[in-house]
């Protein structure tokens, strides 16, 4: 099972200065088409968070049109940027979202579970995983003890170090945590938010963050640091699973058909 994550596209309006100055439904656009290519092909597709830049109707239309060309199931969850209604109000047909409360649900791929968790707080940076929250992600774990599991939630459970991002993380990072002490088969925690690739050993299992299809953050690890946004490469992450190796999460830089596939010689 091969599952493509992407993150933070942040998709603006048009003519927005988000859209006028990132590009950001040609760059997702342009990331979506290049897991098409790829042989082989991503199972599904994760796309952990601020889907969208400000959370209105017309943005999650134009997020709507340009997955509309997407030929794999695509899984979406709520970051910071995100208005949970905005977005359950325009994708009806992702009928594996709840039609009320938090974005929270499970879905099944191949033998994997995957777990989607929304972290979201109406208004607010930083995310929550309140016990309401924790309580029915415990219940689904529970009632899954033998299958693989993938967690997805746009804020990471941990400190970064990049103080101006983890002044708005995740509360309920210990009370996750202790949730999953009590279930081993989860393979592995990805998130957003940060806009870089970073991983932590969390609860026994892995966390990562995945970078943007937009912009990256400079990586600022002096106190109090900046928050700035830097032009490295758009990535995902591709997470394979295989029974005999349990899952491998590759960090893929997006679109090789310019600079990087000019260096690319086959050696063995
Ligand atoms: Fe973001």
């Amino acid at each position: 099972m091969l599952l493509a994550q992407l993150s933070d596209p942040h998709v603006g309006a048009l003519d927005s200065a988000m859209e006028v100055h990132f590009h950001t439904a040609d760059n997702l656009a342009r990331s979506l088409q290049w897991l098409h290519r790829r042989d082989p092909r991503p199972d599904a597709i994760a796309i952990t968070g601020d889907l969208v830049d400000t959370g209105t109707v017309a943005e999650y239309q134009r997020l709507a049109e340009i997955l509309a060309a997407v030929a794999v199931p695509v899984f979406l969850i709520p970051g910071n940027h995100d208005d949970r209604d905005h977005l359950r109000q325009v994708f009806t047909d992702h009928d594996y979202l709840p039609s009320s409360g938090f974005l929270c649900y499970q879905v099944e791929l191949d033998s994997v579970l995957l777990v989607g968790l929304d972290t979201n707080i109406p208004g607010r940076p930083s995310g929550r995983l309140c016990r309401e929250r924790l309580a029915w992600l415990d219940r689904c774990l529970s009632a899954s003890a033998d299958r693989p599991t993938i967690i997805m939630q746009h804020h990471p459970p941990f400190a970064t170090g990049i103080r101006a991002m983890d002044r708005m993380g995740l509360e309920g990072q210990d009370e996750l945590a202790q949730v999953l002490r009590r279930h081993d088969q989860v393979e592995a925690v990805i998130c957003g938010h940060l806009h870089r690739a970073i991983a932590q050993r969390f609860a026994g299992t892995v966390a990562l963050t995945s970078p943007s299809t937009t912009r990256q953050l400079d990586l600022d690890l002096r106190n109090p640091g900046e928050l700035a946004i830097i032009a490295e490469p758009i990535a995902c992450y591709l997470h394979l699973w295989r029974p005999e190796t349990g899952l491998v999460s590759h960090l893929a830089y997006i679109d090789h058909e310019g600079e990087l596939a000019r260096t690319r010689m086959v050696v063995g």
